[in-house]
């Protein structure tokens, strides 16, 4: 069995990480500063998203050049030495590689703008008239999905922000170029890489309007997908590095294929189903309360699926666009502490390789910003005009913000309690949350009952635990309101892992022979009531039994 499947990844967002230098923006430094802290979470992999020369339009996932660092960040150098730090704690690097559009930036994208028919065959550019886009597609952003330059009289595609041009995959030398950056990463000592929307790649041969959708159906895990990524991980050595794709609207049937080990794809795939369950409509900015059985159902469909057909699943609540998650599924006021092990202990006992974002560790809370000024998120930003031009009062739109924007997570890094949370000594370049200021890491390092406390014992039980990593699962209590609760098994031993996410107490139901189990965590500080047939949870307790 591969090594990935007993191992933790921690997700750092440099720019919001630690700033070493005082001008407010977190850098590349500020990561090797705090890698002991790192290492004694336990994790083994830090995925850095975006580094790269970048104007910044989209935090860097608008890339100006894949090969070189940006000095907002740092230096190469820099880069060098995180690397060699990193690897001295047996740490290993995870880099981000954008490859469904660059920036507009891009040397690529400004020779196809200066008239060479070469780098126009680079991206989608599509003769046309100012008036009638090629198609109707939306951008994930907000508008539509294409852009008119007048000069050229033609308009090119970007799914997401104007000055993210989609790549055009199916032009060959496209598919060199990108293999060309893996190999001079990989030449840099790195041996594991996130593909951002790897699965929105292969475009459809013919272009027509989606009659009610946003036209995710013609791209989304699109025509030619396995064979590109198949094509680029044999080319590159990738079999031999651990990688992870970030799936947009994805099935189920298809992370099978991105990830049973004898396609020669993915290590393993990020999935986003279980982060919609309060989505009215399955639209991220109507806002509805999150659907509990919904959520049972979809992690009992995706896990189970993805055990019995041989694929690998990416564990995560939180990342860089994603809310926090003890503010969206916990009690940030009544339960912080309890709701956020129990969301921990939830996730990363399933099957699958656990990310941990930075601060979820320390349970940070939503930002909570009141005010349009403080955030800086493009897509925040531009859901801001559209749903106001829609007719909605500012107080709505900015209540829609503060559960949904992208910006919750990007708050700095909660290191102290003292000026800037310790993230920096200067102005930082997006606000500290308003959220609770005592989940920072300086609190939490000593309290052996402490948020910090609980992941790193999650992290070690995995690592000490084969049935964690190893074993079969299956979802128990499906009509039980409001609780997960799951069991994993191999030969020897079975885990049984029991969480409320509900704010009154239940009680369950549960065989004799579970009396005598050990208790391996609890999200409380009092163990829960294990009577001789039931298991009495506490609002939002999570706990974790084992019986040999
Ligand atoms: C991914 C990234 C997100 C970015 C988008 C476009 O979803 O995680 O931050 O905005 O791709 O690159
Ligand atoms: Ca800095």
């Amino acid at each position: 069995m591969a090594a990935f499947q007993e191992q933790v990844v921690y997700q750092i967002y440099p720019k919001s990480f630690r700033d070493s230098n005082g001008d407010g923006i977190g850098d590349l430094r500020g990561v090797t500063e705090k890698l002991d802290y790192i290492r004694s979470l336990g994790a083994d992999y830090i995925w850095l998203t975006p580094f790269f020369p970048s104007p910044q339009r989209d935090n860097g996932y608008d890339v100006a050049d894949y090969c070189a660092v940006d000095p907002m960040f740092g230096t190469m150098e820099d880069m060098e030495e995180l690397l060699q730090e990193a690897s001295a704690r047996g740490i290993a690097l995870m880099l981000d590689m954008v490859f469904n559009h660059t920036s507009t930036a891009h040397r690529w994208f400004q020779r196809a703008l200066a008239g060479e028919k070469q780098y126009q065959d680079y991206y989608f550019f599509r003769d046309g008239t100012p008036d009638a886009p090629p198609t109707n597609w939306q951008s994930k952003f907000g508008g539509s999905a294409w852009a008119y330059v007048p000069e050229l009289g033609k308009w090119y595609l970007h799914l997401f922000d104007v000055t993210q041009a989609d790549l055009n995959w199916e032009n060959p030398t496209v598919r060199e170029e990108l293999k060309k950056v893996i190999r001079f990463w990989q030449g840099k000592g790195v041996k594991a890489f996130r593909f951002d929307v790897v699965n929105l790649i292969s475009k459809p041969d013919v272009w027509e309007d989606d009659p009610s959708g946003d036209g995710r159906r013609f791209y989304t895990d699109g025509p030619r997908v396995h064979a590109y990524i198949q094509e680029l991980v044999r080319d590159t050595g990738l079999s031999e590095a651990v990688t992870v794709g970030e799936m947009s609207s994805t099935s189920l049937a298809h992370c099978l294929r991105y990830t049973q080990p004898e396609n020669g794809e993915l290590s393993m795939a990020f999935h986003f189903h279980h982060l919609k369950v309060d989505y009215k409509d399955g639209d991220k900015w109507q806002l509805q309360p999150p659907d509990l059985s919904r959520l049972r159902e979809l992690f009992d469909t995706w896990q189970t699926g993805m055990a019995r057909g041989g694929g690998w699943s990416a564990l995560f609540w939180c990342n860089h666009d994603q809310p926090r998650i003890v503010s969206r599924l916990g009690d940030d006021r009544r339960c912080w502490k309890e709701s956020a092990k129990m969301l921990a202990l939830c996730l990363h006992l399933m099957r699958g390789t656990p990310y941990i974002y930075q601060g979820e560790e320390l349970g940070m809370t939503n930002a909570c910003f009141d005010r349009i000024e403080d955030y800086r998120d493009v897509e925040s930003i531009n859901y801001y005009r559209i749903l106001s031009s829609s007719g909605l009062s500012h107080e709505d739109v900015m209540d829609r913000l503060q559960a949904r924007s992208r910006d919750n997570s990007r708050t700095p890094m909660q290191w102290s309690a003292g000026p800037c949370a310790g993230f920096s000594s200067g102005h930082p370049w997006i606000p500290l949350s308003h959220g609770r200021r005592e989940a920072n890491a300086e609190a939490e390092e000593q309290d052996p009952l402490s948020i910090l406390s609980f992941y790193r014992r999650l992290i070690a039980l995995r690592k000490s635990r084969p049935v964690i990593g190893k074993g079969g699962i299956r979802f128990l209590f499906p009509d039980e309101p409001g609780v997960i609760v799951y069991e994993r098994t191999s030969d020897t031993e079975t885990l049984l892992a029991a969480c409320n996410f509900t704010s009154e107490e239940r009680i369950l139901p549960l065989s004799g022979e579970w009396a005598s189990a050990e208790l391996l965590l609890d999200s409380y500080e009092q163990p829960p009531e294990i009577a001789f047939h039931s298991l009495r949870l506490k609002p939002f307790e999570g706990c974790a039994l084992l019986k040999g």
